[in-house]
């Protein structure tokens, strides 16, 4: 154990797998103090391969014990994408009114229907746990939503509904290629067809993938509907990304209020991202957490004996800006937990550890500058200049194995930039302008840790908080 924590670029808040191929986030839920994590693994290599869903447990959304390998690939497929509910009313069955079940509703990849030609070797099963996720059991009516002649037809997210008539509904939003569709069931197990979106409006460079529908309040009081869409490639900064869109659901289908872009994370490595299902009510709030890399590299990234980080969980909400709704991701406020004594730092600081948040507060200019780097003269900076909010890792290390990955990464910025909390890991930078307004993740791999600070222009106060468990 004590090799794989100084293991180079393993970080020490982010959840990785201790060994094999990491990609989606899948299947969040809460469940008496636990929120559970699953994954997109692969365990014998560290890159793609057949996919199961891995799994980890945490008590505050920070400290993440892993755990056995939940769903094995069969002779229906790979386990894909997709998510999880408590099935509190067992509505479907598979449980007892005493031990609800956990349904776990996730997609079905035929490798040999797609190596024969096929195009309807994706569809979608469930899996059941009575044991706090411990231990799962595949429905044996699979697959429960059959292929619909979609070549990609995938990544399963289902929340609970209240329709119109006050009856309780499940749905599923679900990627069919280049839109977006709508399934209701009653009981997880029948599926029927309700609508579709998208086809004509968003970002289409690549295929949609890993939807999720939210239901968040405007700062006005009004009831909005959030729908997140990754795409692959078609990202604003090339590669992955994840899009989404504001407005209404109804009737089975999703209705935008405009037809604006909006990007979720303006970094190269945010994807496929998916919220947590079954929290508290008291807590009333919206948990995201992202895949924190990026196809376009994601399987040639210098770490040995695992792949991929997810993000740190962030919590989502809605914010009005110049008359513009947009989606707001806050660092989830457990990860305060972490930090250590507040230390006020000078315009040039060592950094205590590879492990920190940096706190600063801006100058009112609207425009800054700060750099960390290391005894190797590699560094990332961050920078807001002419409405532009900037991660250069142009000279942050190691590169070569992509040649995309050496590059300037900008996001439009019109409003004013406040403040800025900034969290550093072994292998990567997260950026939140004014708590989230506006985010950028990057990973970055310096051939030595970060360990000076320079601030540049534009920043009044600064403090860092060790984040080193
Ligand atoms: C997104 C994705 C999903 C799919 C999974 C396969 O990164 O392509 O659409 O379910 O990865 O691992």
């Amino acid at each position: 154990f004590s090799e794989t924590v100084t293991e180079q670029y393993r970080p020490e808040y982010h959840f990785t797998p201790q060994k094999g191929w990491m990609n989606d986030p899948n299947g969040m839920f809460y469940l008496d103090g636990e929120y559970h994590l699953f994954y997109q693994y692969y365990p014998d290599s560290t890159v793609w391969g057949p996919m199961h869903w891995g799994h980890a447990v945490s008590k505050d959304l920070v400290r993440w014990e892993e755990l056995p390998i939940a769903i094995y690939p069969d002779s229906l497929g790979y386990i894909f994408s997709g998510s999880a509910v408590y099935d509190r009313e067992n509505t479907s069955g598979l449980g007892t009114e005493e031990t609800p079940p956990i349904v776990a509703v996730f997609t079905y990849h035929d490798m040999a229907g797609e190596k024969s030609g096929a195009t309807d070797f994706q569809s979608q099963g469930i899996a059941f746990s009575v044991d706090k996720g411990r231990t799962w059991t595949k429905y044996e009516g699979n697959p429960v939503l059959p292929n619909q002649g979609i070549r990609d037809f995938r990544d399963p997210k289902v929340t609970e509904l209240i329709k119109e008539d006050g009856t309780k509904r499940w749905n599923m939003t679900l990627a069919a290629q280049d839109r977006i569709q709508f399934f209701e069931s009653e009981d997880l197990k029948t599926w029927k067809f309700t609508g579709e979106f998208g086809q004509s409006i968003g970002a289409h460079g690549g295929v949609w993938e890993c939807p999720d529908l939210l239901s968040l309040t405007a700062p006005n009081g009004d009831q909005k509907w959030v729908l997140l869409v990754s795409i692959n490639p078609g990202g604003p900064q090339k590669g992955s990304a994840t899009q989404y869109f504001i407005g209404n659901f109804e009737n089975g289908t999703f209705t935008p209020d405009d037809t604006m872009i909006r990007w979720l994370d303006y970094g190269p490595d945010n994807y496929a991202g998916v919220t947590w299902s079954n929290l508290p009510e008291e807590e009333s709030r919206t948990l995201f957490i992202g895949w924190m890399s990026n196809w376009l590299y994601a399987q040639v990234v210098p770490t040995t004996s695992w792949r991929s980080a997810m993000t740190v969980a962030r919590e989502l909400s809605l914010i009005e800006i110049n008359g513009v709704l947009l989606l707001k991701s806050a660092p989830a406020k457990e990860l305060e937990s972490l930090r250590g004594e507040e230390i006020t730092i000078d315009k040039t600081s060592n950094l205590p550890s590879q492990a920190v948040e940096i706190k600063l507060e801006l100058d009112g200019s609207d425009n800054f500058a700060l750099v960390f780097s290391n005894e190797l003269n590699e560094k990332v900076s961050i920078t807001k200049e002419m409405g532009l909010v900037s991660i250069d890792r142009t000279y942050a290390g190691n590169e070569a194995f992509h040649p995309d990955f050496a590059a300037m990464h900008s996001a439009p910025m019109s409003w004013k930039a406040e403040d800025l909390r900034i969290f550093l890991d072994a292998c990567s930078i997260e950026v939140f302008v004014n708590n989230g307004e506006l985010v950028m993740t990057s990973t970055l791999f310096p051939s030595s840790p970060w360990k000076k600070a320079a601030f540049i222009s534009g920043i009044e106060n600064a403090s860092f908080f060790d984040l080193k468990k």
